[in-house]
């Protein structure tokens, strides 16, 4: 009844030409490169590139032949997203235009094909940044990159068939729930609607309905809600999915069209003493997401959406993502809903607020990003509002309107960076920078908001500490507290739902902003989506599989004057054992009053009872003793006049001489000068050992190879593994100042995207590999100067799908 056909390979690509006019003349003299989709116009250094360099006009062209079997047919032509402006040509002739950079948008073109003969496919793409299209128009803290970035296939189906359903559950915490579906045809007719709901989706999806309804039908919109028993809900926990399929039958009984919605049943709402889901109030700890690579920019096919939405729930455990700050790709949020991960949605924008054509364009914008999402379970609140903007009264009482006309079981929200504004929306989400590291981690929400609501903080951290995986220790712990600080305030806040870091990785952007190189460090990963520090404050307050992550190389050379100061352990275990050459020296605890469920562990101890055992010291010299080593770690044997005092009287007492004090500086210390410490670190959960990690001298360095997948499959389009590198020691550590230089060769049908040579950044890198077409194998060859050279093999699977 439906047929897609993917077009996503062999198109012919013009880079920055001068316009669709001069282009006869300009194809004759240009030799067109042959590109895949999702396609960035113009692959961009890892830094420090100039920012016009895509911002130009491009031309795709495509040649079909479509057999004339589908001459009564709609043949839709569908682009899933192109940046930014594109007009789509049908044998010459304007056919279609968009000027959502971020959704996607689709013709019949059925009346302007040739059948069983050659069509031509035009699509001009204009990169530059035009005033008139959200976020452009001024300054703007990321890249919107250029091209047909996300695929572009053909459906063709009935004429009459079903154009949209918009499903959606209430009374779910009843004893009988209900679903209510609206469905919009393309035409009218009569006939009947079939509907279908069956538990799970896709390969794995219950073959029997666990409900069906037939429904007569005589207009294009129809409304019936049903009443259900025993519907698993979706929750972060157990993401239960089910699969409603409509069926369009005419009124001799024939189908005519059948389309399968994903849905799930839950209640999530935005009270003003938090957030519930499923009647349960729940902390929300996410983090902001920019859809955005590096070399490919926003050009990553399906497995990369998805694998984003893995790290974020599986390997850093939030709950919450925020799609900042604009509609993501489809795969990304169909994903979330299989984890159980929440998301918060928002129109593209960003603190400008532009003409009357712009603000069309925006309402536009949330016109189409909520008939594409609203089925999503994991979308809990829409954002209507550009990020960041100031007030606009009429602009976003009616964004607010469109919102709840849509989509009724929604809250919206409206992201702020300021405090007291015009409140329309049901949330009141703001981006909270207050924390500057030794100050309050939050605002009061009766200091930012202007009446009372629900409140959620959608951005902190970011810009007020921007760090790099390759900066010292110190700063990387830093960034990795000021997180922990920000989050363990919001959840000992009822008043706040939650809080949403800025950002998940490191992300490309404008000159104006970023460390000068065209990026903003401001992720708790880098750009290759490797962890820094910051992000195992929030994995560590996972459940599913014990964490432990020490702050410190233990390096005193790495310490200003030797001194390891305090050191922290990102754990989820309830207290750490530290050894220290295998001598055990304090056990450390979780603070029990913390309302963070796993707050960093402090280490502030490295010599224990060790004066005591090994020196025969009294329990209380022992302590002056470990107080004045504390004291000239941090300030040098300059000591303060009480803590000289006190070493004096203890060096007399125990016939020492000066030179015996600073001795056992460096032997229980600093360590200056001995052969290098080993430490270890066990962690416990419920008194049983867990986990384990050392940390100190080490003999061996190696390189971690980590490929995403090594069997690509080629779906609607190409596939692509991230492979993932990292120089680490022995001890598994990785090894932040280690610089390597990584050149990778491919043979067989795969390729690398973006460059192959590059060095290692903190310790490490990534690289993409994507596939081609057809059954195949290909190899990588890894060539280092010092960690060896390694091989990958992959297998390349074509998937069986519909190409042209
Ligand atoms: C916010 C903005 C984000 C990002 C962040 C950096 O003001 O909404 O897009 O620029 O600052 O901290």
């Amino acid at each position: 009844m439906r047929k897609q056909i993917n077009l996503n390979h062999d198109w012919l690509f013009y880079p920055d030409i001068a316009g669709y006019e001069s282009l006869k003349l300009e194809k004759m003299e240009k030799k067109p490169q042959t590109v895949d989709f999702p396609h960035t116009v113009k692959e961009l250094p890892y830094h420090y590139f100039n920012e016009k360099e895509y911002q130009f006009i491009s031309l795709y062209e495509k040649k079909i032949s479509i057999s004339s079997e589908f001459k009564d047919k709609a043949i839709f032509l569908i682009f899933e997203g192109v940046a930014n402006v594109a007009v789509v040509y049908i044998n010459g002739a304007e056919s279609f235009r968009s000027v959502s950079p971020y959704l996607a948008f689709k013709k019949d073109i059925a009346n302007e094909l040739k059948f069983d003969e050659e069509n031509t496919i035009e699509v001009l793409v204009d990169s530059r940044e035009l005033s008139t299209i959200p976020p452009f128009g001024g300054a703007v803290d990321y890249l919107v990159f250029g091209g047909i970035y996300r695929e572009a296939y053909l459906r063709i189906q009935n004429k009459v068939a079903i154009e949209n359903i918009y499903a959606y559950g209430h009374d779910v915490l009843k004893e009988k729930q209900k679903l209510t579906i609206e469905t919009t045809l393309s035409s009218n007719q009569k006939g009947s609607l079939i509907y279908k709901l069956y538990e799970g989706t896709g390969e794995t999806m219950d073959k029997h309905p666990v409900y069906s309804s037939i429904r007569e039908k005589d207009q294009k919109k129809i409304r019936s809600t049903m009443t259900l028993e025993n519907i698993k809900l979706w929750d972060t926990l157990s993401p239960n999915l089910y699969t409603l399929e409509a069926t369009l039958v005419d009124i001799s009984g024939n189908a005519v069209d059948q389309k399968k919605e994903v849905i799930g049943f839950r209640e999530a709402i935005f009270k003003e003493n938090g957030f519930y889901l499923n009647g349960t109030r729940r902390k929300i700890i996410g983090l902001n997401r920019h859809q955005s690579y590096p070399y490919v920019g926003y050009a990553m096919p399906k497995s990369m959406q998805e694998l984003d939405a893995k790290i974020l729930k599986d390997q850093l455990g939030v709950n919450l993502v925020r799609t900042s700050h604009y509609p993501q790709s489809k795969h990304f949020l169909n994903k979330c809903d299989e984890l159980g991960l929440l998301v918060f949605e928002e129109i593209p924008g960003w603190q400008h607020i532009g003409d009357e054509v712009f603000k069309e364009n925006s309402k536009v914008n949330l016109q189409k990003m909520i008939k594409r999402d609203r089925n999503h379970p994991s979308i809990v609140l829409w954002g209507v509002r550009i990020n960041e903007s100031p007030d606009d009264g009429p602009f976003y009482k009616e964004m607010n309107e469109i919102a709840r006309r849509l989509d009724g079981t929604r809250q919206t929200g409206g992201v702020r960076n300021f405090a007291k504004s015009e409140f329309f929306e049901d949330v009141y989400t703001y981006n909270d920078f207050i924390h500057k590291g030794d100050n309050t981690p939050l605002s009061k929400p009766v200091d930012i908001m202007p009446e009372r609501a629900p409140y959620l903080v959608t951005e902190f951290n970011g810009h007020m500490f921007p760090t790099k995986s390759f900066d010292s220790e110190k700063r990387r712990v830093e960034h990795a507290l000021r997180h922990s600080r920000v989050i363990e305030a919001m959840m000992g806040n009822t008043k706040i739902s939650g809080a949403i870091g800025w950002c998940m990785n490191d992300y490309q952007t404008h000159k104006d902003f970023g460390s000068g190189d065209q990026i903003c460090y401001h992720g708790v990963l880098d750009g290759f989506r490797q962890p820094k520090m910051a992000s195992y404050v929030y994995s560590s307050q996972r459940e599913d599989e014990p964490i432990l992550m020490i702050s410190s190389s233990m390096n005193i050379g790495d310490h200003d004057g030797g001194d390891l100061g305090n050191i922290y352990a990102f754990t989820n275990c309830d207290y750490i054992e530290l050894y220290k050459n295998d001598e055990f020296i304090k056990t450390f605890t979780a603070s029990k009053t913390s309302p963070l469920k796993h707050p960093p562990i402090v280490i502030d101890d490295f010599i224990g009872e060790q004066l005591e055992k090994n020196e025969g010291f009294s329990k209380r010299d022992a302590a002056v003793i470990k107080k004045v080593i504390k004291a000239a770690a941090s300030q040098g044997f300059n000591l303060p006049l009480k803590e000289k005092a006190s070493m004096g009287v203890l060096l007399l007492k125990n016939k020492m001489t000066l030179d015996d004090g600073v001795a056992l500086f460096g032997k229980y210390y600093a360590g200056w000068g001995q052969s290098q410490r080993i430490y270890t670190f066990k962690g416990f959960k419920d008194k049983k050992q867990v986990i384990e990690l050392k940390r100190g001298a080490f003999d061996k360095v190696h390189l971690e190879i980590d490929p995403s997948k090594t069997v690509l499959t080629n779906d609607e389009s190409y596939d692509v593994a991230l492979v993932s590198l990292k120089a680490v020691s022995d001890f598994g550590e990785v090894l932040p100042y280690h610089d390597e230089v990584i050149s990778i060769e491919t043979v067989g049908s795969i390729s690398i995207l973006g460059p192959k040579t590059f060095p290692l950044r903190g310790g490490q890198s990534g690289f993409y590999v994507r596939s081609h077409r057809g059954d195949g194998q290909g190899k990588v060859t890894i060539r280092t100067t010092n960690l060896g050279r390694h091989e990958l093999e992959f297998t390349i699977r074509d998937g069986g799908h519909l190409h042209l």
